[in-house]
C-alpha cells in the first residue's frame, strides 16, 4: 500500500523541520521546500538520508500545478511565511507578497491535486492585544501588517475551499519554542534570544518587569496539533493552539536558569497571551503533551545548536525597536 504524501512548505526552518520528522515517524512521505531565506539544510539533517524524504530548495512563487513532485500530495502543510510585528511596519509590502500572494501561489499549485487536506499555520498575533482566554470567535484585531498578512492568508485558504471545494483548516499558533528556533531577522522570539544569551552566560534581556504571562508551546505539541487537525480537523475551521497554561516570563527565565537584565524599553512589545484550547480538544481530541518544564528540559539537551544563531544585546534590540 502507498504511504500518505504531504507536502511541508517551509520545512527547513524552525517548525517546518519538526513537522517533516514528525510525518516521517509517522511513516508518511514527505516532500519539502524552502527557499533557505531564514531556513537552513542544518535543520533537515535527522530526515535528509530518509528515502521517504525529498527536499527541494525552491520559491514558494515557482510552484505550479505541473510541478512534478506535486502529484498524489494528499495533505498540504503550509508553513512557509515571514513574521514579525516590528519588521513588517517598516516594509509591509514584503508580508502581503509572502504570506498572502504566497500563500495564494501554493493553494493555486496543489488544488487539482485532489487533496485531502490543506492545513495552514496561521498566528495568534491574528487577535491583537487580545481578551484572555482567547477563543477562536474571538475578534481578528491585527496591530502589524504581519498580523493582518497572516490573516489574510488564513482567510484565502478558506476562499479556496468554499470556491474550489479544497478542505483546509488553520492552526493559529501561539508562542512555538523549542530545539531549533531562532530569532534571526527580528526581534521576535524571546526563548531563541535567551538561549543564545544562555550559551554566552549573558543576562536575558527581559521586557519590562517579566511578568507578562505567555502561552508557550513545545514544538512537537504544535506537530502533533497540525497531524490531528489534517486527519480529524473540520473544514474551515482555524484552531488555538497554544499550552493552554500561560507563563510568566519570569518563569521561563527561571526554567532556564538565566539571570534578568530588565529593559522597560522593550516591553511593549510584549502583551498577554493565553489560548482557550476547547475547540481543538473538542474536534481532534489534540491536548499538549509538553509542560513548560520538560519542554525547557528537552530544549537545553540542544542548547549547542545555538552557537550559530544570532545575539540579540540590549543595544541591538533597542534599536530594532526604534527603527
Ligand atoms: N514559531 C512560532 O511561534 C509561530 C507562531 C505563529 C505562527 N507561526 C507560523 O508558522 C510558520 C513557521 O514558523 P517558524 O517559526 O517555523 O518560522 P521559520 O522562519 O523558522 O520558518 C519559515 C520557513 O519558511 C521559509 N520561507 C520563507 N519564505 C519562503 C518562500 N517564499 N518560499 C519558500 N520558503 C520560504 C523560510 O526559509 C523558513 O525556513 C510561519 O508561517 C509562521 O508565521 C509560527
Amino acid at each position: 500500500m502507498s504511504k500518505i504524501k504531504a507536502l511541508v512548505t517551509g520545512g527547513a526552518g524552525f517548525l517546518g523541520s519538526h513537522l517533516c520528522e514528525y510525518l516521517l515517524n509517522k511513516d508518511w512521505e514527505v516532500v519539502c521546500i524552502d527557499n533557505l531565506s531564514s531556513g537552513t539544510l542544518n535543520a533537515l539533517e535527522n530526515v535528509i538520508d530518509n528515502s521517504s524524504f525529498h527536499f527541494e530548495e525552491m520559491d514558494i512563487f515557482d510552484l505550479n500545478p505541473e510541478t512534478s513532485f506535486l502529484d498524489d500530495i494528499n495533505y498540504v502543510f503550509h508553513l512557509a511565511g515571514i513574521e514579525s510585528e516590528q519588521s513588517s511596519i517598516l516594509s509591509p509590502t514584503e508580508y502581503f507578497k509572502i504570506n498572502v500572494l504566497g500563500t495564494v501561489k501554493v493553494l493555486e499549485a496543489t488544488k487539482s491535486q485532489n487533496l485531502k487536506k490543506f492545513l495552514y499555520a496561521a498566528s495568534s498575533t491574528c487577535y491583537g492585544v487580545p481578551r484572555v482566554p482567547t477563543l477562536e470567535s474571538d475578534s481578528l484585531v491585527p496591530i502589524s501588517p504581519s498580523a493582518l498578512s497572516k490573516i489574510q492568508g488564513e482567510q484565502a485558504v478558506f476562499h479556496w475551499s468554499h470556491i474550489y471545494g479544497v478542505e483546509s483548516c488553520s492552526l493559529r499558533i501561539f508562542d512555538a519554542y523549542g530545539p531549533r528556533c531562532y530569532s534571526k531577522n527580528s526581534f521576535n522570539n524571546l526563548f531563541g534570544i535567551w538561549m543564545k544569551q544562555k550559551i554566552l552566560d549573558q543576562s536575558f534581556t527581559m521586557p519590562g518587569d517579566g511578568e507578562i504571562k505567555r502561552d508557550f508551546v513545545y514544538c512537537e505539541d504544535v506537530c502533533q496539533a497540525f497531524y490531528l487537525a489534517a486527519l480529524e480537523g473540520k473544514n474551515t475551521e482555524s484552531y488555538n493552539v497554544g499550552s493552554g497554561k500561560p507563563r510568566t516570563l519570569n518563569e521561563l527565565m527561571n526554567l532556564l536558569k538565566g539571570k534578568p537584565n530588565y529593559l522597560n524599553n522593550i516591553s511593549k512589545a510584549f502583551y498577554h497571551t493565553w489560548a482557550d484550547l476547547s475547540k481543538i480538544q473538542y474536534d481532534t481530541n489534540w491536548a499538549p503533551r509538553f509542560s513548560l518544564e520538560k519542554g525547557v528540559e528537552f530544549s537545553l539537551r540542544h542548547l549547542d545548536s545555538w552557537e550559530n544563531a544570532p545575539l540579540w544585546t540590549e543595544d541591538r534590540i533597542t534599536e530594532f525597536l526604534n527603527r
